[in-house]
């Protein structure tokens, strides 16, 4: 994948950032107002039946704090977290090696979790459903299964493909719950918030700048306000105003909508080679050197919601809107 400024992967050194910045607690998390006060429900239930929370499917598009809610849920019920990843684990042995190290009422969180390979789901169904690990011992003729009993846990499964989820394993989550991408106002306030963390001063219009160009995703929104800092720290005395961010975020190649310069090739792309669409997923990989799950996955759900792009039974489509953002005419049907 291109380097981009509003990727919505994190990288290595940006997981700690995150970290530092994280919200603790559910009141502390801005946004996403459904999906919190449905878990605020759930967990003060289960605290006072004294039991585990139901298991929890959180899916939506990469950024949007899916993780973050985990490491929440864990620290409202008072219990400890363990993460891994679907394409983390390649063997049945290694689920089990988790599973069984777990305390009472620990979070397990699976990030990608539609990523886990078949075989291994199978053996999550009893973990999931009675706390138990059914394991082969031998081979062939005298080979038999043991039940192995695990502590109750909540597992928390992250995905941004809900539809990929196997049937059988989406039908044990007791919770599904879908982000969406945040607000603007939600976002202005996580710009606000992170600012004081990073003790930088930010005016009310330049944070509402940033959160425009944010795409909906609050790690992109933290990753501009970063970048801005920079700007402010070398170009000006540290603090932010409006034409400090608007300066800085042109530079960055982050237009108004905040599309950068992939979701301008994607998009040009498709209007100048394809007469604006209707062109196959693949062709569209192919034309701009992405893999077809990435522009499907990171760069398509946002050009979606905004309108800028639809999906047709033949292919994808730019609407009129794209032809206006670039000042193009648009052509006769
Ligand atoms: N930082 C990143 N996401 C956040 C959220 N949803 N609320 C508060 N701070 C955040």
């Amino acid at each position: 994948m291109d380097e981009r400024i509003i990727s919505t992967e994190a990288g290595e050194q940006e997981i700690s950032f995150e970290q530092s910045l994280r919200p603790q607690t559910l009141n502390q998390y801005i946004g996403q107002d459904k999906v919190k006060e449905n878990l605020e429900v759930f967990i003060k239930a289960a605290k006072f039946r004294q039991e585990t929370l139901d298991h929890v499917l959180l899916y939506g598009p990469p950024g949007l704090g899916k993780t973050t809610l985990a490491a929440i849920i864990a620290s409202e019920m008072g219990v400890n977290l363990r993460t891994t990843s679907g394409p983390a684990i390649e063997r049945p042995g290694d689920l089990a090696a988790i599973l069984t190290a777990l305390e009472p009422g620990d979070v397990l969180f699976i990030d990608e979790i539609h990523r886990l390979p078949r075989s291994i789901e199978e053996v999550l169904y009893p973990a999931m459903e009675d706390f138990c690990l059914d394991i082969v011992i031998g081979k062939g003729p005298s080979a038999r299964s043991v039940r192995l009993d695990l502590p109750p846990f909540t597992l928390v499964g992250a995905t941004t493909r809900a539809g990929s989820l196997s049937a059988p394993l989406r039908d044990r989550f007791g919770v599904l719950s879908r982000l969406e991408y945040y607000k603007e106002k939600d976002l202005r306030e996580i710009v606000l918030r992170t600012a004081e963390i990073l003790d930088t001063e930010i005016d009310m219009s330049a944070a509402v700048e940033i959160a425009r160009r944010s795409r909906g995703t609050p790690r992109i929104a933290n990753r501009l306000l970063r970048r801005v800092r920079d700007f402010a720290q070398v170009r000006s005395d540290g603090s932010v105003d409006l034409e400090l961010a608007n300066e800085a975020l042109e530079l960055m190649q982050v237009d108004r909508l905040g599309l950068d310069h992939i979701d301008h090739k994607l998009l040009k792309g498709i209007i100048e080679k394809f007469r604006g669409g209707p062109v196959g997923l693949e062709t569209i990989a192919a034309t701009i050197g992405e893999e077809s799950h990435t522009i499907e996955d990171v760069y398509e759900p946002y050009l979606l919601q905004i309108g800028f792009l639809q999906r047709t039974p033949r292919g994808r489509v730019v609407t009129h809107a794209v032809y206006e953002h670039f000042h193009m005419e648009v052509p006769f049907e």
